[in-house]
């Protein structure tokens, strides 16, 4: 996973420290590491599910999901709180159907949306205000995100971005690629906002966590 690059040590170490996990969730986890597909692994996955539950969240928008992984993070900490809602939402129709099968499996089928389409646009088009949204979309639209998460997160809500140290390519004053750019621009827009209150957590590849003060 990308954060082993930059703390191989730090890495493995905060692994380990998270508890173990159900079989299915231990299974995605395998199935990610060899199809390379960058899932945010179990001590990120951790950290969101934490965050989910220490503010009560019941209503979670999830932007760019994959096969679910990070979804069953925050669809635990959702049944944990009384049950509410977790949206999965990717524009990828076998990943969506991926997904459901993996989160049946888990037993948290029955508090996600699943949604096939892009994620921004299907945030702005669906009803009403989240307690928690979680970014890990394209990182080329993250700043263009932003306006429609702030209108969309509840005051005192929080927003998780993942991938925000981007594999150390921030750092790269000769990178001005498109996503690197796009991953500079949001941490500027967030930390340079008194609207927002924001840290940047180093597990794997950065989890930026931002409470929103007001609108
Ligand atoms: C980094 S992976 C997600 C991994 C997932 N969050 C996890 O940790 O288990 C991002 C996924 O979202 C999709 N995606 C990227 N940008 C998107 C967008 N703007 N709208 C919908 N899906 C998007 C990608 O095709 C990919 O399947």
């Amino acid at each position: 996973m990308a954060g082993e690059r930059l703390a191989p040590a730090l890495s493995r170490y905060l692994e380990e420290l998270v508890p173990p996990r159900p079989d299915e969730l231990a299974a995605m986890e395998a199935y990610g590491r060899e199809a390379r597909f960058p899932i945010v692994g179990p001590a990120a996955g951790q950290f969101c599910y934490l965050v989910a539950r220490m503010i009560g969240a019941r209503r979670v928008f999830e932007m760019g999901s994959g096969y679910g992984y990070s979804t069953a993070w925050f669809a635990r900490a959702v049944k944990e709180n009384g049950g509410g809602r977790v949206f999965h939402v990717v524009w990828d129709e076998d990943l969506s159907q991926r997904a459901q099968q993996h989160l049946r499996a888990l037993g948290l089928h029955d508090v996600i949306e699943y949604r096939v389409g892009e994620a921004v646009q299907t945030l702005r088009e669906t009803p009403g205000e989240f307690d928690l949204i979680f970014n890990d979309i394209d990182k080329q639209a993250y700043p263009s995100s932003l306006p429609v998460v702030a209108e969309k997160l509840r005051p005192g809500g929080v927003l998780i971005v993942d991938n925000m140290l981007w594999q150390g390519r921030i750092f790269d004053g000769n990178d001005r690629s498109a996503t690197t750019e796009g991953v500079r621009e949001l941490t500027r827009l967030l930390v340079t906002d008194p609207n927002w209150k924001t840290s940047l957590v180093p597990i794997r590849d950065g989890l930026l966590i931002a409470y929103r003060e007001s609108r």
